[in-house]
């Protein structure tokens, strides 16, 4: 393909696809997006802890904040049991969907009570090991 060939592809599937390759499904695709937005969040917290950021108490907080939100929308991005050969969940999501919310609440209540918390470089620590406890909690019951 020539170089302008591609170019032009690229821009035609745009970024979104690019970031799950070949999810066509839309639920699927949307929960992806989902994840994704939460793990951007984590990557800002997770740069100013790792010292590659400077250190921004505002913008932290912000993060977690986000989290937070971004949390409240999970059971309603996962409620209908869509399904893609490239998607990671598993059927038990909705075998046990009350559970799965429950886990979702608790990253949900956890980072907004952590929201406000960071003033100081050694309060990211902490943050981070337990929002990534909520996140890995829920995916190893229910991420493939
Ligand atoms: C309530 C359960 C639950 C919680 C809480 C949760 N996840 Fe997930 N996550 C999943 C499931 C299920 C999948 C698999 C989605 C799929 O492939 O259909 C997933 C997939 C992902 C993916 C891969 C997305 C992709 O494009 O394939 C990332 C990244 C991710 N999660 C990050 C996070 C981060 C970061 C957090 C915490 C801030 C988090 N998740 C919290 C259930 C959860």
């Amino acid at each position: 393909m020539q170089t302008y060939k591609i170019a032009i592809a690229l821009i035609a599937i745009g970024t979104t696809a690019l970031a799950h390759g070949g999810v066509k499904n839309k639920d699927v695709l949307a929960r992806m997006e989902g994840m994704t937005a939460l793990a951007d969040q984590v990557k800002v917290i997770g740069r100013m802890m790792k010292g590659e950021a400077a250190f921004d108490a505002a913008a932290a907080n912000a993060a977690l904040q986000a989290i937070s939100d971004e949390a409240e929308s999970i059971p309603a991005l996962f409620e209908t049991e869509a399904q893609d050969p490239k998607s990671e969940t598993l059927p038990l999501v909705w075998e046990e969907f009350d559970d799965f919310e429950q886990q979702a609440l608790g990253l949900e209540r956890s980072t907004a009570e952590l929201s406000g918390s960071i003033s100081a470089p050694a309060d990211l620590r902490p943050a981070m090991k337990a929002v990534s406890a909520a996140c890995s909690g829920c995916h190893e019951v229910y991420r493939e």
